[in-house]
């Protein structure tokens, strides 16, 4: 029996949308608002999404305090009331778009889990606009 089971987090941060190899015209003209040079925030909200085999014994997929603390370990207590741009060493060569942000959470989880385990990060930048990554 294949099943999935997510977990829903929060978390503010600020960033600055840039790519240092453009010049500051073409970064203020392709990223707009984003690029403002004195950062900007975000409420974000991640939903982590776990798929496989049930375990017949417990029941369980995965155990979700357990996935709780992974994310919160590994996504939510270093990225929570950062400036990202700044402070998050994952964003050092990366920018903090939400694709890269989505990207690092994967990563960042997936060592925890069972490898034949799938996961799916989703993770709204806004009320209306989020992103998707699993692995690919
Ligand atoms: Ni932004």
């Amino acid at each position: 029996m294949i099943a999935s089971a997510s977990r829903v987090e929060h978390f503010n941060a600020a960033h600055r949308l840039h790519n240092p190899k453009w010049s500051d015209e073409k970064n203020a003209a392709f990223f707009g608002l984003c690029n403002n040079k004195n950062y900007h925030g975000h409420n974000y909200k991640l939903i982590v999404k776990v798929t496989g085999k049930v375990d017949p014994e417990s029941g369980y997929l995965i155990d979700l305090k357990v996935l709780k603390d992974i994310i919160r370990k590994e996504v939510t207590d270093r990225f929570d009331h950062k400036n990202l741009s700044v402070d998050v060493p994952d964003f050092d060569d990366l920018n903090p778009t939400a694709e890269n942000i989505a990207y690092m959470a994967w990563h960042r989880i997936k060592k925890h889990l069972n490898p034949q385990f799938e996961l799916h990060i989703t993770l709204y930048e806004t009320e209306r606009n989020f992103v998707e990554y699993d692995g690919r």
